[in-house]
């Protein structure tokens, strides 16, 4: 599918997508596994360090990272527990044998239950197994589990805010009817038995461990950090005008002075945001150039995004698979 902002075309793929959610180890909101393609493209050619300083789940980085398409990668995340989390993948020797150790039971995963007329698999039960396992997470005081296992028992990383110890890991949302919709809709939700996969899990831990001497993360501020790395590439993927609020803890942008910066940015640069008054104002007022894709959402519907660049001439030369 295809749109134009500023007469440029871009074209959408679903194949990436899937690509990149086999190997991710953490499912989140806003996750830009459908941009890795298009980032890794414009990454060949020339040799550079990389700077995420939203980084979230960070798949760009570290698909770009993991291809040898960038020498040192740089993740900044201001959610505390957030960056703990990859803090601890790339720095704790042990964490992978957490992971294994984790004790993992499930009841009867198959339960049929009827609603509203229709009948549907799993789900009844699935909510008893996910509720125990978040249960069990919060005992072993382990934060960087916790983030680990409440986002992968969560329909795509969001977590029950029933859990009051893990709703400060950057998923705030009560999503029970969006799991139950999932069901309905597609039919294909396997529950917290399948998406629990501590064994890759562990694998994916001692992947990314073994390339810790390329990565640096840093808890704080995105804006901050890319002034102090004027000369990387920077992969920028702000909590979005609209949709951010109710997606993320940490949600304080500025997104005039993240804009400015990028303008005035020395090293290359593409930023994804989502297509807003204030954003296309600012591409404007800055000389920038945007184009829309369309993206296929987990609930698989399409939304368009935008994808920002320094220029027009840099966002027509791009490479998007
Ligand atoms: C759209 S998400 C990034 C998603 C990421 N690109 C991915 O693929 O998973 C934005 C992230 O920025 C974080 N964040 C919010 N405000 C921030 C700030 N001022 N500095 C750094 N990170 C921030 C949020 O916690 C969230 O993880």
């Amino acid at each position: 599918m295809k749109n134009n902002v500023c007469g440029i075309k871009l074209s959408a793929t679903a194949a990436p997508i899937i690509r990149a959610k086999s190997r991710r180890l953490l499912p989140y909101p806003g996750s830009k596994g459908w941009f890795i393609p298009t980032l890794l493209k414009n990454l060949q050619g020339c040799r550079h360090n990389l700077i995420e300083p939203f980084a979230g789940s960070a798949v760009c980085g570290l698909a770009a990272l993991e291809s040898n398409s960038i020498d040192e990668l740089v993740l900044v995340e201001k959610n505390t527990r957030l960056a703990h989390f990859w803090k601890t993948v790339f720095t704790d020797d042990t964490f992978a044998e957490r992971v294994l150790a984790f004790p993992l039971k499930f009841d009867g995963l198959t339960k049929e239950v009827e609603r509203h007329g229709k009948k549907f698999r799993i789900i009844a039960a699935d909510e008893e197994n996910r509720a125990r396992v978040l249960a069990a997470v919060d005992n072993q005081n382990d934060i960087a589990l916790g983030v680990l296992l409440a986002a992968n028992a969560s329909f795509n990383g969001l977590s029950s805010s029933k859990n009051v110890s893990l709703t400060g890991a950057g998923w705030p949302i009560e999503t029970s009817c969006m799991r139950h919709t999932c069901v309905q809709q597609k039919g294909t939700y396997m529950g917290v038995a399948s998406t629990l996969n501590l064994p890759f899990f562990a694998q994916r831990i001692r992947q990314y461990r073994a390339l810790h001497s390329r990565v640096s993360v840093i808890q704080g501020d995105g804006l901050v950090a890319l002034l102090s790395f004027p000369n990387h590439f920077a992969f920028v993927d702000p909590p979005y005008v609209a949709a951010g609020a109710g997606f993320y803890v940490d949600m304080q942008i500025d997104h005039a002075a993240l804009l400015n910066a990028l303008a005035a940015r020395p090293a290359p640069w593409l930023a994804t945001y989502d297509v807003h008054p204030l954003i296309m104002e600012l591409v404007k007022k800055l000389g920038l150039a945007a184009a829309e894709r369309s993206v296929r959402t987990v609930s698989n519907t399409h939304k368009p995004e935008l994808i920002i660049a320094p220029s027009p001439e840099y966002l027509s030369s791009l490479a998007v698979l």
